[in-house]
């Protein structure tokens, strides 16, 4: 093999490029998204009765699928000569914000509901030098003030997905589905918060099948969490709560996109419990090896419990894995604790082990 020929992690722009809208290659804004791995699920497939892969977009560059939105809307921001990005969050877009910003060169503004985000992903926003801005509100609230600060200034792009580029970066993700399984599966599952990524999976399935590659696309089935879930109940939540941060958003934007992709595929919008959510994320970690955050679960939860109302998919299903587990630690520590050390002796370290048994 020749050395240095194969070309890993390019990124979503140059490997997606005419898919995508317009961007000039001297505005391209990459820390190599995308290709992130589909990770056949075994032991899950088995308590599913379907063949369970799980797409982990926990390995982007931030740790979140906000990436292939992200690369897109930051370089089509440079592109348009903007200074400042801004967005609302309930982490992971910020995090991704604040670091496609860092690497554009433009300013970065996130607006978070305070106290109400991971600690992980405030960490990155820091480390990356992008303004904070707590609100004593919701996500919802936020993405209001950071519309209209956009629309106030020339000079800012809001890169919530409300931005098409953000979607249209988004969409890859399907694509990547369809090149690695040879075919699109019978079903996805994926969380639904503001509603942007079901949107822009099923952008991505439809186009595929439009340009020939297929006569088949998904059904969607897109998960909210109970006490947040707007789509389900058919009307906005005033005050959202979840333990699963991320999709704590009680008026999601781009909810006819949700709808559309669940009708149009003959899918659905279901809900779980935040209980179902933390199980998932449990077994996807102590049974697959995988650890995503708890909203992540919420495609799994869904599917155990559409299987235990006996209205499984079957087939081949892809779960999105939206975000690592590592951006939320808190929620593991308030469940498990780490134990007390003992002396460093055999018998000490041995003791330990009789007692947790093989
Ligand atoms: N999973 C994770 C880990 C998320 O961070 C989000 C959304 C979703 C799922 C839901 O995706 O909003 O497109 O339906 N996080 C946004 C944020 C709202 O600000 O980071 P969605």
């Amino acid at each position: 093999m020749d050395v240095g020929t194969r070309v890993f992690r390019q990124g979503v722009i140059r490997r997606f490029r005419e898919w995508l809208p317009p961007i000039p290659e001297g505005a391209v804004t990459t820390i190599g998204e995308g290709d992130t791995p589909l990770i056949e699920a075994p032991a899950l497939s088995e308590r599913i009765g379907a063949r369970l892969f799980l797409k982990f977009e926990g390995m982007n560059p931030t740790a979140s699928f906000k990436d292939r939105g992200m690369t897109v809307a930051m370089s089509r921001a440079v592109a348009a000569g903007s200074r400042f990005a801004v967005c609302a969050s309930t982490g992971n877009t910020a995090a991704s914000a604040a670091a496609y910003a860092a690497r554009a060169g433009i300013r970065c503004f996130v607006v978070v509901p305070a106290g109400k985000i991971a600690l992980g992903k405030a960490v990155q926003v820091l480390a990356h030098g992008a303004e904070i801005v707590q609100i004593e509100g919701n996500f919802d609230a936020a993405l209001r003030i950071s519309q209209e600060i956009a629309n106030d200034r020339e000079d800012v792009t809001l890169v919530n997905s409300v931005n098409p580029d953000r979607i249209e970066g988004q969409k890859t993700g399907a694509f990547e589905v369809c090149e690695v399984l040879g075919a699109p599966p019978d079903a996805m599952a994926l969380p639904v918060g503001n509603a942007g990524n079901i949107t822009s999976y099923w952008k991505g399935f439809s186009e595929w099948r439009e340009a020939g590659y297929t006569d088949t696309a998904p059904r969607m089935l897109g998960f909210q969490a109970e006490g947040a879930s707007p789509l389900v109940a058919g009307h906005d939540f005033e005050s959202p709560e979840t333990v699963a941060s991320a999709i704590r958003i009680g008026a999601p934007a781009s909810r006819e996109g949700a709808l559309a992709a669940a009708r149009e595929s003959g899918g659905a919008i279901e809900s779980v419990t935040d209980d179902e959510i933390l199980a998932a994320q449990e077994l996807l970690a102590r049974e697959e090896g995988l650890f995503c955050e708890p909203a992540s679960a919420a495609g799994l939860a869904g599917l155990l419990k559409l299987v235990g109302e006996g209205r499984g998919p079957g087939g081949t299903v892809v779960s999105v894995l939206t975000g690592h587990g590592l951006k939320d630690p808190d929620v593991i520590l308030s469940r498990v604790e780490l134990p007390e050390p003992v002396g460093a002796t055999f018998e000490a370290v041995a003791g330990r082990m009789e007692r947790r048994g093989p």
